[in-house]
């Protein structure tokens, strides 16, 4: 037959791994995406007018502490030394983020030490000392005390959800990160940085083997195109990493996620922030925070343009079937019916579910990619013994 040793859905990067470990392994791979570009939600494009490479699904940082990680990577590029910082506007003052000892001084008008700010802190948290809290704002009171709170936390988290935090339950938020000094360098990961020539540019080598091929703007639940679930399912191994819950024809319920609307604004000069990423932390800004492309990159200064930046605004909001299912929300309701799906999952004939759709599960970049070659030794490639 014509078989390809190894069927992938999802140009992402947890099946672009997949499909590179398979074809290196002397296996041939099809993979398929529904979109008309590979690299799922970590692909990229270069702005014409600005130069700015543009993360089309949302700001996109690498950083990771996994050695096998970090070299599997750097096999297919170079990355630059980009460290993460992020600022947050509040009633016409910018602060640094997360809080640290600078935006203590800034907020309070004072010059604490850290041990002072640490004490004012904790007396501040004291409010609601002992208290078992059900719903966030008491959380994220008990956790770094009203005023920073109510400044930082509370509407940024209201727009994040559209949702009153009073009305929101306590274990959205785990801890709040103070740092009692003045660093503001966000990651603490032992590697961190943007590929050189972008993120399209490390994916494609990727797959440059020509034991890969790729098949886009095509949906494995389209009968009408070969390379669908019906006729493949049972015949050729399959990597699948769509939405767990539209392969059973979300038989059992929709998994609920949210998603982000993007707000494209150019300005008519070199820099308009000063920064990549602003967050707009007051409820009277509609978006949560702003990018500005360019300025992940400034070592390719010379290759953008000096009279133009391009800015994307971020808008947060719960996601229909339709929408781009961004961060899953994980309710208990949630985490139940993803147990329920994970268990027909698993009698799926030779069909290896993974990513973020897949297994309804937030993941960063470097845990997708050591997810996705876990998955390999372990259940990918025992399914390709010839
Ligand atoms: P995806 O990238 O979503 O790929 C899945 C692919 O499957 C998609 O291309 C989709 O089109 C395809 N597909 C789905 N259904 C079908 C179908 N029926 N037929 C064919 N193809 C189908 N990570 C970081 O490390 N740092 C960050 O700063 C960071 N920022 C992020 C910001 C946002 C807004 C989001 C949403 C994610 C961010 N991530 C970040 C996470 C990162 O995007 C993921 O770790 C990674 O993209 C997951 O890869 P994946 O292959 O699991 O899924
Ligand atoms: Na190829």
């Amino acid at each position: 037959s014509n078989l390809p040793d190894l069927v992938v859905v999802g140009a992402g990067l947890f099946g672009l791994t997949v499909a590179q470990q398979a074809a290196e392994n002397g296996h041939t791979v099809e993979i398929i995406d529904v979109r008309s570009h590979i690299g799922g939600n970590a692909y990229s494009y270069f702005d014409k007018e600005t130069g700015a490479e543009i993360h089309q699904y949302g700001a996109h940082l690498f950083h990771t502490s996994n050695k096998r990680v970090w070299d599997y990577v750097n096999r297919f590029t170079e990355f630059t030394d980009y460290q993460h910082r992020v600022y947050a506007t509040h009633e016409g003052e910018v602060y640094p983020m997360p809080i640290n000892l600078g935006t203590i001084n800034q907020f309070f008008h004072a010059h604490y030490t850290p041990a002072e700010a640490k004490a004012l802190i904790e007396q501040q948290a004291g409010e609601l000392a002992g208290t078992d809290p059900t719903n966030l704002n008491d959380k994220g009171i008990q956790l770094i005390g009203r005023p920073l709170y109510e400044a930082f936390i509370k509407n940024y988290t209201g727009k994040q959800w559209q949702t009153d935090p009073a009305e929101l339950p306590a274990d959205i938020i785990k801890r709040l990160p103070v740092r009692f000094n003045y660093d503001n360098h966000y990651f603490k990961d032992t590697w961190e940085g943007l590929p050189k020539d972008g993120y399209t540019a490390w994916m494609e080598r990727m797959i440059a083997d020509p034991k890969i091929h790729v098949t886009l703007s095509t949906d494995f639940f389209d009968e009408s195109q070969p390379l669908n679930k019906k006729a493949l399912v049972g015949r050729v191994p399959v990597v699948y990493t769509g939405p767990v819950d539209k392969y059973f024809d979300y038989k059992l319920g929709d998994l609920k996620w949210r998603t982000v609307d993007f707000k494209e604004r150019r300005y008519d000069e070199d820099d308009h922030f000063g920064c990549p990423v602003m967050n707009f932390v007051d409820a009277d800004v509609p978006y949560t925070r702003a990018i500005e492309f360019k300025n992940f990159n400034p070592e390719r200064r010379e290759r953008q343009n000096p009279d133009k930046t391009v800015v994307w605004e971020e808008y947060s909001r719960s996601a229909g079937r339709d929408d781009e299912p961004y961060y899953p929300i994980n309710t208990a309701d949630d985490k139940q019916l993803y147990q329920q799906y994970k268990a027909l999952a698993a009698k799926e004939p030779q069909v290896v579910f993974g990513g973020r759709l897949g297994t309804y599960a937030y993941y960063d970049m470097h845990q997708v990619i050591n997810s996705a070659l876990n998955a390999y030794d372990k259940q990918v490639g025992p399914l390709l013994v010839k």
